[in-house]
């Protein structure tokens, strides 16, 4: 029996089909809205699916009137840092322009719930470490500056009608489905956790580290890496809060630990029993050294914590994507 629907755009890529997976797991219907810019049709298996763009209203409004949505999760959106700087019109486009008409359509159709796909880009370089959602937002690239927008969006959206909200900050999303049923595909890749992998089977020479001079233990950039699918079950989490009739929040959602780009490819090494390549290259632009983040909030409020997001197992679960063996499992 079909459970309560959920609207999902963007449900056919990386992490929105992961929430779709975990969404249908628990009950529910995953509706997925993706105009497939960078989605994969086959990763829409859980539910029904619309080919449509947020922007169009009326694509939203028919997806939501057809299933009788009250709870909408916002995945849809460009993300590629980068790119944002380079084509900022795109970034506010699709991303501001994106909330925009989604929120209009939620006001019209009195969606109730709506969980956001934010990211730990609106803090820009963090004054204090480890990132409370306490921290100042100052975004350092137009990436970041649309997501913070998107927050004050639902912040003003919601003052005006019975709908709450979740914001969720990402951290660095990576891994898979441990069942492989899912993985991560992007084109272009630009994230770490693939490109080591793809360094370490073959399919590219080498990888570039991006900067080994930062204020770091070992000169390399520190992030928070959590797995997609404690990404997919933080969604569930914010969901359950809503449901409960809890007051709209915005939290952070990482693993809470930081680890170095060398640490990354050392885990990999270990992991697979392999050698990566590398190649040390000069910073990049718009890179702050060190993100991780205090997830306090989360476990008091949601009562969640990443579980899977323990590096050995993020790189075992992402690896048969690139074709790669885990070896036998680690024991500390
Ligand atoms: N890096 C390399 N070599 C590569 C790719 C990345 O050294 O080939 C480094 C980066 O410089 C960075 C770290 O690995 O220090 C992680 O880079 P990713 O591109 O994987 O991830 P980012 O931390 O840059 O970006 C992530 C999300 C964004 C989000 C951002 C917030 O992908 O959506 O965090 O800072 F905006």
């Amino acid at each position: 029996m079909p459970g309560k629907a959920v609207l999902v755009t963007g449900g056919a890529g990386f992490i929105g089909s992961h929430a779709c997976m975990h969404l249908a797991q628990q009950g529910y219907l995953p509706v997925t809205l993706d105009n497939l810019s960078t989605g994969f049709r086959d990763a829409v298996r859980w539910g029904p699916f619309h080919l449509g763009d947020v922007r169009d209203i009326s694509a939203v409004r028919a997806a939501i009137d057809e299933h009788g949505v009250k709870t909408v999760m916002h995945f849809a959106a460009s993300a590629y840092v980068g790119e944002s700087v380079a084509e900022p019109a795109k970034y506010y486009g699709n991303n501001v322009g994106g909330m925009l008409s989604l929120l209009k359509a939620c006001e019209d159709t009195g969606v109730q719930r709506f969980v956001l796909s934010s990211s730990c880009a609106v803090y820009g370089t963090p004054s204090r470490l480890p990132i409370t959602e306490d921290t100042e937002c100052a975004p350092i690239n137009p990436y970041g500056r649309t997501k913070l927008v998107c927050e004050w969006m639902l912040g003003d959206f919601s003052a005006v009608s019975r709908m709450r909200y979740v914001a969720l900050r990402y951290f660095n999303a990576c891994g898979a489905d441990p069942g492989g049923a899912l993985a991560e595909r992007h084109n272009p890749e630009t994230h770490l956790v693939p490109l080591v992998l793809m360094a370490a089977s073959g399919r590219r020479p080498a990888i570039d580290i991006f900067g080994t001079d930062y204020d770091t233990p070992d000169g390399t950039c520190i992030r928070d890496y959590i797995h997609v699918q404690d990404l997919a079950r933080g969604h569930m989490a914010a969901l359950r809060h809503l449901e409960s009739g809890s007051d709209s929040l915005t939290v952070n959602l990482g693993s809470g630990q930081g680890y170095s780009i060398l640490e990354i490819i050392g885990c990999v090494e270990r992991t697979l029993e392999c050698s990566v390549p590398v190649r040390r290259k000069a910073r990049r632009p718009g890179d702050p050294p060190v993100l991780y983040a205090d997830t306090r909030r989360a476990a008091d409020m949601l009562g969640f914590r990443a579980e899977r997001s323990d590096l050995a197992t993020i790189i075992r679960d992402a690896a048969p994507t690139f074709g790669l063996e885990p070896a036998r499992e680690e024991h500390a």
